[in-house]
């Protein structure tokens, strides 16, 4: 299944673009599948639409990962839900998102009929009802699962079960034990021992970890004397958290084999550079995708490409890690 992504995706990469490196070097492989580039969609940033998927991956992107779905439509808070803040945003949507039934239909009816390199994001209380998701959706076909353990403004869910590396690993055996697809576990920003969460789950059965989610955090409006969002806390994303990702996939780096996706910040190519540096084989969009959505893969893209012919690399793989040495 991956491979007929594989071929679509390298026919909308064949490059214009004749002085910069091969076509090749934005390839970027990740648990035994290939991807055309090596910047993704970050989960939740533009929802689950199905028609404008399409035309994301079109743009440049590599592969997109879902809104988080849980077992249960959720409305989310209510309004103020996002206002932004010093080089970045704060978001507190609260796992806004259909239910597994209503996602279920849409993969069976709409992603059926126009597929595109998809990771699913999923979230529960519990390594059981995580479980209960991946058997839900595993008959379809789609790259693999992505494991929300992290989101920090949920009560019961996200960083609430995923911070501890017990409690992580705990979840990952639980969908190992569901599905075949690669599954990607998504780490919270704030973990004290990254080494040992990042160890456990490696070990439960993960074949990727994604770094980070969003940073607790809140705004005060001074007139009203108030919170402005409408749950007060939320999570803090954007340049300004970028620091706080490249620090963690660094980290993740030294202490496990399984590939990394870095999150957190991405605008411009050069800070794509900075994660592959530090140990990332493909990175997530999110934030700045408010600015451009459908400029910024390609304009990202561009970048690396140029960066690795000005330095005579011929792929990504080659830069991966090299702040280590
Ligand atoms: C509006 C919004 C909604 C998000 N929803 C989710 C979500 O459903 N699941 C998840 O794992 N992460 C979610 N995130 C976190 C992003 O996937 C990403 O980890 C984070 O925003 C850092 O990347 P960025 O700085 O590029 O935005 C959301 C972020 C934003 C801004």
């Amino acid at each position: 299944m991956p491979k007929k992504f594989e071929s679509k995706s390298k026919k909308s990469f064949s490059n214009d673009e004749p002085t910069l490196a091969p076509v090749a070097a934005l390839q970027a492989e990740l648990c035994g599948f290939k991807i055309a580039s090596p910047t993704m969609l970050a989960s939740g940033v533009l929802g689950i639409s199905f028609d404008l998927f399409p035309r994301i991956i079109k743009s440049g992107c590599g592969a997109i990962v879902s809104k988080s779905i849980g077992s249960e439509p959720r409305e989310g808070y209510r309004n103020p839900t996002m206002t932004g803040v010093e080089a970045g945003y704060l978001n507190a949507i609260g796992l806004a998102n259909p239910g597994a039934e209503e996602f279920a239909r849409e993969l069976e009816e709409e992603y059926s009929k126009k597929p595109v390199p998809l990771i699913v994001s999923v979230f529960a209380d519990s390594g059981e009802h995580f479980g209960e998701l991946i058997r839900k959706f595993d008959r379809f076909s789609f790259l693999g699962f992505e494991l929300n353990l992290s989101c920090p403004h949920v009560k019961d869910v996200g960083s609430e079960i995923g911070s501890e590396p017990q409690d992580a690993a705990e979840v990952v055996k639980a969908t190992r034990v569901e599905t075949k697809k690669p599954i990607f576990a998504k780490m919270p920003a704030t973990i004290i021992n990254v080494p040992d969460w990042a160890k456990a789950v490696e070990a439960s059965g993960a074949n990727a970890i994604v770094a980070i989610n969003t940073i607790r955090a809140m705004k005060i409006d001074i007139q009203s004397r108030k919170p402005i969002l409408s749950n007060k806390i939320g999570g803090l994303s954007g340049s300004a958290i970028k620091p706080v990702a490249i620090r963690s996939v660094y980290e993740i780096y030294e202490n496990v084999k399984i590939p990394i996706v870095g999150v957190g910040g991405v605008t411009r190519s050069e800070d794509a550079i900075e994660f592959f540096l530090a140990g990332a084989r493909a990175v997530q969009i999110g934030s700045a995708l408010g600015q451009d959505y459908l400029n910024s893969f390609q304009n990202v893209n561009r970048g690396i490409r140029e960066y690795l012919g000005a330095n005579h690399f011929t792929n990504i793989e080659e830069i991966v890690g090299l702040a280590h040495r």
